[in-house]
């Protein structure tokens, strides 16, 4: 299933009053927080609601890959912690969701598009979790990068965007503790727990780090989000972060990042790495990954089966509705 060519946020029909934006960028430099009823250029709406939806499918379609291991876990105490964590992220959705509802966006014409396959999430998740250490990696990496990016989007422009990340972040830190614990522990486990935790590494290293998106030159959204203070670092930096906080956790549990061209650099301080296969990261991005398909298979066989919960919800509201007239 192809997704859509890039969904770059298409210019308004009518041209935004210049006096009205100006006033509204003057606001962003003053650090204000934009609220849904306060006026807002048609594109930073749909900047927004691109962006949040995106997210927003992420989390939902993250819950996929560490599902299929709730049933695997090797013990209760792990199982108990991945049953928390797979909940996690479907609140995380869900409440993501609704910061797209303010923009004025009905997630079920979200959720419709992602499942017409017409909408993109985090490419990360369409690479298949074949060990058990794999869901450690998720935790450790994913999880990791996901803390990084979301610590920054905690302070975007956009009221509901940056209050849902600070809640979504706390949680986040456990997620990522739970599967730098797991690594840890296989690590220092048998020979054969020690391989299983390196073959992970370097099956997730590279699409983490293609998590935070193209380098910010190649990148079609960066300069308008960073002017509207919704992105206050580049795709780059945060990369960079990224790489720099977790060389030294690895080194901790003596485990090896797949990139021979990682090396410390005293100038920059900075842990220099090797390229990043971009042609994966549109290939994969594109519809053409490992579990592209069996991804949104899942997601559209999940749906299906709550249409149940959805009649049966609305019914419920439409009785509350008319018992609430009735009495009025
Ligand atoms: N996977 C899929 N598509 C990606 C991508 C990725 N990792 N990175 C970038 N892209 C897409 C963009 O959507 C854009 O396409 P579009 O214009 O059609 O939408 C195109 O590639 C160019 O990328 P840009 O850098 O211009 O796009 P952005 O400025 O939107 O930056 C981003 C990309 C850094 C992912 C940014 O959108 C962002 O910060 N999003 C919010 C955070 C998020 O979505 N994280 C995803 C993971 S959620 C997660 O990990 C859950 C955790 O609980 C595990």
């Amino acid at each position: 299933m192809m997704v859509n060519e890039p969904s770059a946020v298409q210019p308004s029909a009518t041209p935004d009053d210049p006096a009205r934006v100006a006033e509204f960028e003057a606001r962003i430099a003053r650090g204000e927080s934009i609220e849904p009823k306060d006026w807002m250029p048609e594109r930073y709406r749909k900047q927004l609601t691109r962006m949040m939806s995106q997210h927003a499918h992420s989390e939902i379609v993250g819950m996929l890959p560490e599902g299929n291991w709730i049933t695997r876990a090797p013990n209760l105490r792990r199982k108990m912690a991945l049953i928390a964590k797979v909940q996690d992220e479907a609140g995380h959705g869900l409440y993501i969701y609704c910061g797209t509802e303010t923009l004025g966006t009905d997630r079920q014409e979200l959720v419709q598009q992602l499942l017409d396959g017409k909408a993109k999430y985090s490419s990360i998740f369409n690479y298949p979790t074949l060990t058990w250490a794999d869901i450690g990696c998720i935790g450790w990496f994913v999880d990791g990068a996901a803390i990084v990016n979301q610590t920054m989007l905690a302070k975007a422009s956009y009221g509901p965007y940056a209050r849902a990340m600070v809640r979504i972040c706390k949680e986040e830190n456990f997620h990522k503790r739970q599967g730098y614990e797991i690594m840890a522990t296989l690590a220092n486990g048998t020979p054969e727990q020690r391989a299983m935790a390196q073959d992970a590494v370097n099956r997730w290293w590279w699409p983490s780090l293609m998590m935070f998106g193209p380098h910010d030159a190649e990148s079609s959204n960066s300069e308008e989000l960073v002017r509207w203070g919704v992105k206050k670092k580049g795709n780059d930096e945060l990369r960079q972060r990224f790489v720099n906080l977790t060389v030294a956790q690895a080194t901790a549990i003596n485990l090896t990042l797949p990139d021979p061209a990682l090396q410390y650099n005293e100038q920059t301080e900075n842990w220099d790495f090797g390229p990043i296969d971009w042609d994966e990261f549109w290939r994969v991005v594109k519809g053409d990954g490992p579990c592209n398909r069996e991804r949104l298979a899942a997601r559209r066989d999940a749906h299906a089966a709550g249409e149940w919960v959805r009649v049966a919800a609305a019914a419920y509201a439409a009785k509350q509705q008319r018992s609430a007239t009735e009495a009025a």
